[in-house]
């Protein structure tokens, strides 16, 4: 019989933690409940509402939004909760000895799948607040480097409820089996193969890569006639949480990186909901995570919702990345 989620938790996480880990888990479930009702459960569509990115907001953006706030704000141990979607901190009680944990989230990602009916996914990160004097957090309290993270998951909404779950000591991963409501263990330890010929980026964009990106791109498409001497197969899903999932299945690598575009924005996705809960994951699953200057999980951020360029996936492939980068730059 597969461990059940609580199980797991509770022999590996101190019991505010465990707790808080589970009540994010199941607003999760309820979530993908919705989801899957689709167009049945009125969830479907685009309010006219931006949120502090300047993005449109979908229905599902909000409505998940709301559900974990809800939810989570029962969880003692929690202090207070930050999301993609909300311009400022959402403090829940005062930083004490038992609420001394930060929640991070992006409660719907993959927004423009919702409405086709592709996997689509909520990301969540857990830091340790400084318990210095009872006070509520602040945007300060939240801002530290990934590298800190006492957890991180996601659950990917697809064929499939999935739900990939770090404490800091390997990955581990979990079904919502229908039949008992019920979050079944279905992967002890998650290894991202460190090899691959597989790799994800919005091509589309290919004109405004800067060169390392360019050449890595053009090395991989050259195939077995250019200097990599394999062939490489392309996806792109533009659902993060189920590009890295099948990356985190099979290998590859996920790139959204910082273009010429908008040159003042370090790149699309955002430092505290997406990149450092994933690099977490990937890390721990012996992968690796490059922001295009370092590792993802040493920068220190200096706001909530800063962005920042990604590149993260099998190790070998995220090297190759890195010496670009570095050859690049020696030579500039
Ligand atoms: P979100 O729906 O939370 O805004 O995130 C969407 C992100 C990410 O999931 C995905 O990898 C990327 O945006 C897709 O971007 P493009 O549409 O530019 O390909
Ligand atoms: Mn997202
Ligand atoms: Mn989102």
């Amino acid at each position: 019989m597969p461990l059940t989620l609580d199980q797991f938790l509770n022999s590996g996480a101190e019991p505010g933690l465990a707790q808080l880990i589970a009540t994010t888990v199941d607003a999760c479930a309820g979530i993908a409940n919705l989801v899957r009702r689709g167009a049945v459960g009125e969830i479907m569509g685009a309010l006219e509402s931006e949120n502090v990115q300047g993005e449109v907001q979908k229905k599902l953006d909000v409505i998940s939004n709301d559900m974990l706030l809800a939810a989570c704000a029962k969880a003692p141990a929690l202090a207070a909760m930050a999301s993609e979607e909300m311009d400022d901190v959402h403090p829940v009680r005062p930083i004490d000895a038992e609420a001394r944990y930060l929640l991070l989230f992006d409660p719907l990602d993959g927004s423009s799948n919702i409405d086709v009916n592709v996997s689509i996914g909520t990301i969540f990160s857990i830091l340790p607040a400084k318990v210095d004097a009872a006070r509520d957090a602040t945007a300060a309290d939240f801002l530290q480097p990934g590298r800190n993270q006492v957890a991180a998951g996601y659950v990917v909404y697809g064929p499939q409820t999935t739900l990939v779950l770090t404490l800091g000591q390997g990955v581990a991963a979990f079904t919502l089996d229908p039949a008992s409501d019920q979050w079944l263990q279905t992967a002890e330890k998650v290894a991202v193969p460190r090899e691959t010929k597989e790799f994800a980026i919005n091509a589309s964009n290919m004109r405004h890569w800067a060169p390392p990106v360019q050449r890595y791109i053009d090395e991989c498409l050259a195939g077995d006639t250019g200097c990599r001497g394999k062939n490489f197969n392309m996806r792109w899903i533009a659902s993060m949480v189920a590009d890295v999932h099948r990356i985190m299945v099979r290998g590859g690598v996920f790139l959204y990186p910082w273009d010429k575009r908008e040159p003042d924005r370090a790149g699309k996705l955002r430092l505290m909901y997406e990149a450092n809960p994933m690099s977490l994951l990937v890390e721990q699953a012996g992968g690796a995570s490059f922001a295009g200057t370092g590792r993802m999980l040493d920068i220190q951020p200096t706001g909530l919702h800063q962005r920042v360029s990604v590149m993260l996936g099998s190790a070998a492939e995220v090297e190759r990345l890195q010496a670009l980068h570095e050859e690049a730059l020696a030579t500039a």
